[in-house]
């Protein structure tokens, strides 16, 4: 295995980019792999990253490989392990006198900005290389990005680890269980209000959610809202939307990913269909994921959902094919 891993931030001189960046050069999330680091903003706003720089060097990191800085996206992206696509506007703001209200208003404004990083990606990125969007809608900047990119031994994926962790603290105040009891949590679909986090296939304590929870009501009138509108509610309190939460999230998808998932768990991040779970292929849909000894991500294929299960998260399928109607023109 490589001693040193290559990563791409874009959006750097954002929110969620101040939480994480210093996070990926702690020795916590690539372990003992030197990380170099390339962190690329808008022209408006990249000289802002010096200061990020500064403040990186005068942390103490000795697992901080070279840490550049740029506005030319296809200059970064040569040679790259990861990228962490970060870079997009987020919803809550005003934008041509209209506020965004959903993740999907974001499509319009947001989608362009994948079809140059993913071709940037497929032409210069490593054939291995993973890509994580966590710009929204993440679900569908990912099938943008994919497409443009047109490698498929690369891995991209859309983060919706941030509802999954949402969905385990929820989970863990209603059984009274540490967050780290539960286990095998899984978000269905879109990183929208239509996902689908699966109570009844979660683990909490060694024993099955259904078992667990015994409460469909509260699932339905109390989880499922909760979890599925908990980007608005933070956007509500905060005025702005999640931060350290998302970077966090994100941190533990490349943990997740870099580390063998143990017997009888998965993870959750979006990734694109192969048809499994009667998902039309391609659509890039949150699944239960594993990472296998030899370092390869699979959908775990033996999850059985019930009829509610299957219902809701059709919705969400169905919001996936629409979404991906809406950017045709973006995936010639
Ligand atoms: P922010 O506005 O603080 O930062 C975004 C940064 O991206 C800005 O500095 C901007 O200049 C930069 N940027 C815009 N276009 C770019 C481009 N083409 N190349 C490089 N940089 C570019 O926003 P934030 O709070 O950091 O959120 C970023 C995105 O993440 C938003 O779309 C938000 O909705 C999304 N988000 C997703 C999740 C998730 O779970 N998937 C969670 C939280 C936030
Ligand atoms: C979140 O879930 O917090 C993010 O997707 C931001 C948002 O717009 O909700």
């Amino acid at each position: 295995m490589s001693s040193r891993v290559k990563v791409v931030v874009t959006g750097a001189a954002g929110q969620i980019a101040y939480s994480l960046i210093p996070r990926l050069v702690d020795g916590k999330t690539f372990g003992n792999k030197i990380v170099d680091l390339c962190l690329v903003e808008i022209p408006q706003v990249v000289s802002k990253l010096e200061g990020l720089v500064m403040e990186l060097e005068d942390s103490y990191f000795p697992h901080m490989g070279e840490v550049t800085y740029t506005d030319n996206f296809d200059e970064a992206s040569h040679d790259a392990d990861w990228f962490l696509l970060v870079g997009s506007i987020p919803r809550g703001i005003v934008y041509e006198g209209k506020k965004i209200e959903e993740r999907s208003d974001l499509l319009k404004i947001n989608g362009g900005i994948f079809v140059n990083q993913g071709k940037a990606i497929g032409e210069n990125g490593k054939d291995n290389a993973k890509i994580l969007v966590v710009g929204n809608p993440a679900n569908t900047n990912a099938l943008i990005g994919k497409n443009a990119a047109g490698k498929d031994s690369q891995l991209w994926m859309a983060m919706t680890m941030l509802d999954a962790s949402r969905a385990k603290s929820v989970i863990s105040k209603k059984t009274n269980t540490n967050v780290s009891k539960v286990k095998n949590m899984i978000i269905w679909g879109n990183h929208s209000p239509t996902m689908y986090p699966d109570v009844e296939n979660a683990v909490i304590n060694g024993k099955s959610g259904t078992e667990a929870i015994n409460d469909m009501t509260w699932v339905e009138n109390a989880f499922l809202p909760t979890v599925q509108q908990r980007g608005k509610s933070v956007i509500d309190a905060r005025g702005a939307s999640s931060a350290t939460s998302a970077a966090k999230a994100a941190l533990d998808t490349i943990i997740a990913c870099e580390n063998t998932t143990e017997a009888g768990d998965c993870f959750s991040a979006a990734i694109a269909s192969d048809g499994s779970y009667g998902v039309p292929e391609g659509l890039i849909c949150g699944y239960p994921l594993m990472t296998l000894e030899d370092g390869s991500v699979e959908i775990k294929r033996d999850i059985s959902l019930s009829d509610f299960a299957k219902e809701r998260f059709q919705l969400s399928i169905d919001e996936l094919s629409s979404e991906r109607e809406a950017v045709k023109h973006l995936m010639k």
